[in-house]
């Protein structure tokens, strides 16, 4: 939203969708934008104009300039435009279903929505009883319709749109980041988040009137109608009382200068704008309105904090552009020499082989005291938490559970104060994550985050944690987070037993291997070549199983976690020590079977699981050590691999299956940044 910053309509075009471009990596069945009122001065065009257009933002693009009568030159002072990409939850990916979605044909009022709410069937049963008809399939029309209805039923003539919001969102259950525009509030726009991601952007030449907005609380009647039922009763508000707007309680450039603001579900959209950011916590409805940006609540928040400081990012644009690679995906395999050194920079001292992580030095006393540790998270998160699970044991020398958000959630596993939970998570905000980490917290445990992102909930809503600073991560399938949330993980085990003698030369030989990881990393990404001419053999096939045991395990779920997200081949990571019941079923001459085997406590374990394959005719392509010679007899194919510590090897042995999957997928013909039906980023349950 610009307030007094003159821009063409082709200019907010250009702005909004190249913030969806940023953020396509996160959903992307169909992208869609709300043209909206430019409120020049005198009104001019009080009309939202909505365009949508189902697939890639690029199709959204072409068509917007294919519009006619859309005068591209005209120039807005006061100008808001929405525009959304959306992954489908309800609803299949089509245009009538992409947002913004609409309150009636006359686009009253439109809203577009990142989430799922609960409760739609209700809602929607109720409006369709109050006459309301409904074009899409989707929860968020639901939104749409209810704000007009409160609108429609108001009890006041000048009610405020922030107002009618908070009556809104008192009805909804479940997830939602909310953006809504009206026609009957031209140059006013609202957003509000429960559970799902949303920031505000501030840019302006002129100095800000606060670095810190405080919260204004509306006061209403202590009733909250249950969601869906006595829904009639959404006007049954006292008239919210809310301290005057003035320039102590909204944020605006001195002199009412001019200031633009920008509402994003993820910085990396906004970015090339503006790094000065405002996270909101849920129920925070933020308003902005003739300069003025205003942030409102009914109660008090989780952290009680009575205000939103504006944070400055240190993510630069550079940072989430291509480069020279052709897929992001590739950018960030190739990124990794870096990527782990960055993720130790500061906090490991090679001399004296110590570690610091800052985020949880406050806590270390009581970690040190706690029962067992509980390790949670999804996908390639999970499998960093499978990697570690060993070397945690080892050095902390407690009981570790590793947990699937989702199941651990379905099992109501028992928590006790004495736990201490950490949630791993790239995003910060995956939603199975995320309850997990409110289940933790109401039973008292302490709760650890391990993200890559700055300001996201799963970071602010625990007790303490580590930043794995791997740098932004856009390729939907991870690589560059894993290996860094792999070392963040040891890195907690070496700083937990920095006063256990017996495990002292442990320590030191972990942490020597850490210094050389980024210089072997370089050594296993110069084996590219050799990973291509594979990949040209393999790239037909349909099934591509993955073996290994100890160490190495996570690196085959990790290996063919991969495979299938961006190759759309079967693909299995199989525990050696399971093959003989079950897995050798699949063995024969034709079946291709990567074998991860390490000069580690287990080579002697795998060689037998390499005979057993050998012996039913299996062709292994083996991913072993550069000094194995005894493997090497076996293979049908090899990819060597220089050797490091034991627990440190499973982020070497992951990267060529990382590379694999990127060219078998380039080879059959698929966009590896934009893998079908899958999100980046999960905020849905
Ligand atoms: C999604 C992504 C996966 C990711 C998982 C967990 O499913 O497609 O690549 O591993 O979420 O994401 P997180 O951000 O919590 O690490």
């Amino acid at each position: 939203m610009n307030y007094r910053v003159p821009r063409t309509r082709k200019e907010i075009f250009e702005t909004l969708v190249k913030g969806l471009q940023r953020l396509e990596y996160r959903g992307y069945d169909s992208a869609e934008k709300g043209e909206i009122d430019g409120n020049n001065n005198e009104d001019k065009e009080r009309h939202i104009r909505l365009v949508k257009k189902r697939g890639k933002v690029k199709a959204l693009d072409e068509e917007l300039y294919k519009q006619d009568s859309m005068d591209l030159e005209v120039e807005f002072e006061t100008h808001f435009g929405i525009a959304h990409t959306r992954w489908a939850t309800h609803g299949a990916p089509s245009a009538v279903n992409s947002h913004p979605q609409r309150s009636d044909r006359g686009n009253e009022f439109v809203v577009i929505h990142n989430g799922i709410i609960t409760n739609y069937k209700d809602l929607r049963k109720f409006l369709e009883s109050k006459g309301y008809e409904f074009e899409s399939e989707t929860d968020t029309e639901t939104i749409a319709k209810l704000i007009k209805y409160v609108f429609d039923n108001r009890e006041i003539e000048d009610i405020t749109f922030s107002t009618l919001v908070e009556r809104v969102i008192q009805q909804l259950e479940g997830a939602f980041a909310l953006v809504f525009k009206s026609i009957h509030y031209p140059g006013e726009a609202v957003a509000t988040r429960r559970g799902s991601p949303l920031l505000i952007g501030v840019r302006s030449e002129y100095k800000l009137s606060t670095e810190q907005v405080p919260v204004l609380y509306m006061t209403c009647k202590s009733r909250s109608p249950a969601p869906g039922g006595n829904i009639e009763s959404v006007n049954n508000i006292r008239k919210p009382r809310v301290q005057r707007l003035d320039s102590s309680t909204c944020l605006q450039a001195v002199g009412n200068k001019a200031v633009e603001f920008f509402f994003a579900s993820d910085a990396s959209a906004i970015i090339e704008h503006t790094n000065r950011v405002i996270f909101l916590e849920d129920d925070d409805i933020a308003a902005a309105a003739g300069g003025k940006l205003s942030i409102h609540r009914v109660k008090r928040s989780a952290s009680d904090d009575p205000s939103r400081a504006i944070q400055t990012l240190q993510m630069e644009l550079q940072q989430i552009m291509k480069g020279n690679f052709s897929a992001f995906m590739q950018k960030e395999i190739f990124e990794q020499p870096e990527s782990v050194f960055n993720t130790m920079r500061g906090r490991v001292n090679f001399e004296t082989s110590t570690v610091l992580l800052g985020g949880l030095k406050a806590h270390l006393k009581e970690i040190r005291r706690c029962r067992r540790l509980i390790v949670i998270g999804c996908g390639t998160s999970y499998h960093a938490a499978v990697a570690t699970r060993q070397v945690l044991e080892e050095l902390t020398e407690l009981p570790v559970m590793v947990e699937l958000a989702s199941d651990f959630l379905d099992r109501n596993t028992p928590v006790f104060r004495d736990d201490v939970c950490f949630f791993i998570s790239q995003s910060g905000e995956t939603a199975d994550t995320l309850l997990a980490l409110r289940y933790c917290k109401d039973r008292g445990a302490l709760t650890v985050g391990v993200t890559n992102t700055v300001g996201s909930s799963i970071s602010r809503e625990t007790d303490c944690g580590v930043h794995i600073n791997a740098g932004p991560e856009v390729g939907v399938a991870s690589t560059k987070a894993y290996t860094s949330q792999f070392i963040s993980l040891v890195m907690f085990g070496l700083m937990m037993s920095e006063d256990r003698v017996s495990l002292q030369d442990r320590r030191r030989e972990i942490i020597r291997g850490l210094q050389s990881l980024p210089e072997l990393i370089k050594e296993v990404l110069s084996l590219d070549q050799k990973i291509h001419d594979l990949a040209l053999e393999l790239y037909t096939q349909r099934s591509l199983l993955v073996m290994g045991r100890g160490y190495n395990y996570a690196t085959c779920l990790e290996g063919a976690l991969k495979i299938k997200e961006i190759t759309y081949m079967h693909s299995e990571g199989i525990l050696a020590g399971e093959l003989k019941h079950g897995p050798l079923a699949l063995i024969d001459k034709q079946m291709p079977i990567i074998m991860v085997i390490m000069k580690d406590p287990c080579f002697a374990k795998c060689q037998n699981a390499l005979q057993q394959i050998t012996a039913r005719q299996g062709r292994p392509i083996i991913l072993c050590s550069k000094d194995d010679t005894e493997s090497s007899k076996f293979a049908y194919k090899m990819i060597e691999l220089p050797p490091t510590v034991d627990c440190l090897q499973g982020i070497l042995s992951v990267i060529p299956l990382q590379l694999l999957s990127f060219h078998l997928a380039v080879l059959r013909g698929y966009d590896v940044d934009f893998p079908r039906n899958l999100a980046k980023s999960v905020t849905v349950e």
